[in-house]
């Protein structure tokens, strides 16, 4: 009766072009065995920018051309939910501004907007640089020119020092191995069980599950000292950490602490391994275009010594933010996300997505 009601609505399911599966796990064994990239890039390749893929008794939609993502993300978005494709990361970040729908993603929203206006990123470009400064002194003492070195795990603790620095105020040099380890484990311990095809409970004592719960345990722990050592310092003062705790809502209570907790933990995600990630790229792509690093380092000179500002980012370094938008193409950090439609796609979105794929295999 409902499937009979569905498919008034939507176009059968059957006609979306759906790579060959397994009878009932679908291409559950596929994804656990070569992950998602190399399905997608073979589905892809067979299917053009949109089909299906399915996981058990669900059906993944996958939607490739840039203009659709738009249209998902941004033109029909109240059509779309977070529920489900996001379970696996609220594990770490819970209810933060990342997981969250809704009103309170709208309160979280509001609270955080002020740290991210164009003059508050300006006014911490000035930490920012001088921690990439003490960074790039620390390799000239530990390495020479010529020497191999692992740039990711070095530029995952800068990057998570500049969080910490800029967004909570906080030295985070003692922590920085251990949250950046506790980081590494759960996101691969979460996205291996996005894998799985059968997902045991997180208290079931499997070898991942132990791993994922001290990870879990390690972050809350730093977390909660963040929160800890700014209340014992007695003023608040004015990032973003200080916005969240002097938050109220209308009857005056604060933030739940838990929520606090979450927020800190979605910054620290979303903001130190995203930007590791795009500037090993970036140095991996400059090493192996050499005129493309002698005209970068060409414009950075032309700041004879100066340390750079944003304003340079805007104006002066234009090649420079060519470089490194050329390697967020080729290289995004983010390269899927996922967005809940219940129960299925409306048929005019389903139309709507597949005109956009068609008009592109097409022209
Ligand atoms: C190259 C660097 C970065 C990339 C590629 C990137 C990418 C993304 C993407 C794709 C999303 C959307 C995720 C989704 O809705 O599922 C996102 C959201 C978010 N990012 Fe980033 N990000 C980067 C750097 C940062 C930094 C440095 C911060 C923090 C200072 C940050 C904080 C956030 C937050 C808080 C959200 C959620 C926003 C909301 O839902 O309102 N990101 N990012």
């Amino acid at each position: 009766m409902l499937q009979a009601l569905l498919d008034r609505v939507s176009p059968p399911i059957d006609s979306i072009p759906t790579p060959t599966r397994w009878p009932v796990f679908g291409h559950i064994p596929m994804l656990t065995r070569h992950g998602l990239m190399p399905v997608v890039e073979a589905a892809r390749q067979k299917h053009g920018d949109f089909f299906r893929l399915v996981v058990g008794k669900h059906s993944l939609f996958v939607a490739l051309h840039p203009d659709a993502v738009e249209q998902i993300l941004l033109t029909d978005k109240d059509s779309y939910g977070k529920r489900d494709t996001y379970d696996a990361i609220r594990m770490l970040v819970g209810d933060g501004i990342l997981t969250s729908e809704g009103e309170l993603w709208r309160r979280e929203r509001r609270i955080a907007q002020p740290s991210f206006n164009k003059g508050s990123v300006a006014a911490l470009a000035g930490k920012m640089t001088r921690l990439t400064e003490r960074t790039l002194a620390d390799w000239t003492r530990r390495y020479r020119v010529g020497d191999e070195f692992d740039v990711y795990s070095e530029l995952l603790g800068l990057a998570m020092e500049i969080i910490g620095e800029t967004l909570f105020s906080l030295d985070l040099r003692a922590q920085v191995s251990e949250s950046a380890h506790a980081f590494t484990v759960a996101l691969e311990q979460v996205s291996g069980r996005g894998n799985q095809m059968l997902q045991l409970p997180l208290r079931w004592p499997t070898p991942g599950n132990l791993r994922l719960r001290k990870a879990l345990r390690t972050l809350d722990e730093v977390t909660f000292d963040i929160i800890a050592r700014r209340r014992a310092a007695g003023a608040l003062g004015d990032d973003l950490l200080a916005a969240y705790l002097n938050a109220r809502d209308e009857d005056g209570a604060p933030l739940d602490p838990r929520l606090v907790r979450d927020e800190i933990a979605t910054f620290f995600l979303a903001g130190h391994e995203t930007t590791a990630i795009a500037l090993a790229w970036t140095f991996y792509l400059l090493g192996t275009h050499p005129a493309v690093w002698d005209k970068l380092i060409e414009e950075v000179d032309r700041l004879e010594g100066r340390v750079p500002t944003a304003e340079d980012v805007q104006s002066t370094l234009v090649y420079t933010k060519a470089v490194l938008q050329e390697s967020l193409r080729l290289y995004p950090p983010t390269w899927s996300g996922g967005a809940t439609s219940w129960p299925r796609p409306s048929s005019r979105a389903i139309a709507c997505i597949r005109a956009i794929a068609c008009s592109t295999c097409h022209s």
